[in-house]
């Protein structure tokens, strides 16, 4: 390369820049209800992902850079949209970005560069925030669905985990100081407004949750299982669930069944300001998903069991899959001391979606 083609690569990679920001999203309730058809109601936080594509004109390779990771991966951007091509990429966490990469398919190569305040692998969907971040960045274009859709294949391709898509789906169209009742069965969704004497606090038990390695494969098959016997599991009435032949499956049906249930009255609690039951109804969502469900840790029950204690406190409840990660509480603003605990605790607030914050 000459000097004269370097200058010119160093200038377009200052001055030709996308920056797109996503959030991560807590679900206040609704968990492993979105792959069977069912309802959530999660939110987007104000902890978040920031996503720079640099462009060099010319360039083929992509370099993936995170202030989160210490090492540098190279992605062609011609790379084929296989698993066994997006599988072999290193390290590790740039994988998703390589299938966004791949779906996407930039004329350019250049730079994307992440930073950002989410915590990663704490069940907030730092993985979902990383691929629409990066498929904003790179010029995805398209209704929040749809977008969502791709982005949640994508992140599939890479890493093999069969997500649904709530997480994509939130942190793309959420809205600020509103939580999204989502019914999975038709992608619908519809903002409701949260009480603003409401504090929403997020804890990390400490767990890191690494899906892939995890039993939500196991649980969706387990799911899928029971819903050829009864149809959708989001979509079947309680009285069904004890026709189911094998007792595992009926527990797991049970769970989301009565997990729907709560996620409607939950979402009506909201709209009338009656954080008591709501407490309690996230309560009950935290004993189904550890004794029915079967995605708890000793860590979870004791973190829920600890904030429950606390004055204040309406409820709390595992978030997001499970298998670590983190515990979200309802209380009175102020009454859970943020500093008190070890792996990490944050009071979140509803937040839009994701967006673009520059273009030139
Ligand atoms: C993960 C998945 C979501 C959802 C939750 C459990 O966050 O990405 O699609 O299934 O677990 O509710």
């Amino acid at each position: 390369m000459s000097s004269t083609e370097e200058q010119a690569s160093v200038f377009d990679y200052g001055t030709d820049a996308t920056v797109a920001r996503c959030p991560g999203r807590v679900n206040l309730i609704g968990d492993h209800t979105d792959y069977n058809n069912g309802v959530a109601l999660p939110m987007a936080i104000d902890l978040y992902t920031e996503v720079t594509y640099s462009p060099i004109h010319g360039s083929r390779v992509i370099e993936i850079i995170s202030d989160m990771q210490p090492d540098v991966a190279k992605v062609d951007i011609d790379i084929p949209f296989s698993t066994e091509a997006i599988r072999e990429i290193d390290p590790s966490w740039s994988r998703a970005a390589a299938g966004i990469i791949a779906m996407i398919r930039p004329s350019d190569g250049g730079t994307l560069h992440y930073k950002g305040n989410l915590p990663i692998g704490a069940g907030l969907s730092s993985s979902a925030a990383f691929e629409v971040g990066t498929a904003l960045a790179l010029g995805i274009e398209g209704e929040p669905t749809s977008v969502a859709q791709h982005c949640r294949h994508a992140g599939e391709v890479a890493t093999g985990v069969p997500a649904g898509i709530m997480d994509q789906l939130t942190v793309l169209a959420a809205k600020q100081g509103s939580a999204m009742l989502i019914d999975f069965s038709t992608l619908f969704y519809r903002y409701v407004q949260l009480p603003e004497s409401m504090e929403v606090v997020v804890v990390h038990s400490g767990q890191s949750r690494v899906l892939s390695g995890s039993a939500y494969a196991a649980r969706r098959a387990e799911c899928e299982a029971a819903a050829l016997h009864l149809g959708s599991l989001g979509e079947v009435s309680y009285d069904v669930v004890n026709a189911l032949p094998d007792n595992t499956m009926r527990r797991r049906a049970r769970h989301v069944v009565s997990e729907c249930d709560r996620v409607k009255r939950f979402a009506e609690c909201m709209v009338s300001g009656d954080l008591r039951t709501a407490g309690q109804l996230m309560v009950e969502s935290h004993r189904s998903l550890a004794d029915d469900f079967e995605v708890s840790t000793p860590e979870l029950d004791s973190l829920v069991d600890e904030l429950l204690s606390i004055d204040g406190v309406y409820g709390a409840r595992l978030t997001g899959a499970g298998f670590g990660g983190c515990v979200v509480a309802i209380c009175d603003p102020g009454s859970i001391d943020t500093n008190t605990f070890q792996h990490g605790a944050w009071v979140v607030r509803p937040s839009a979606g994701a967006s673009i914050v520059l273009s030139r």
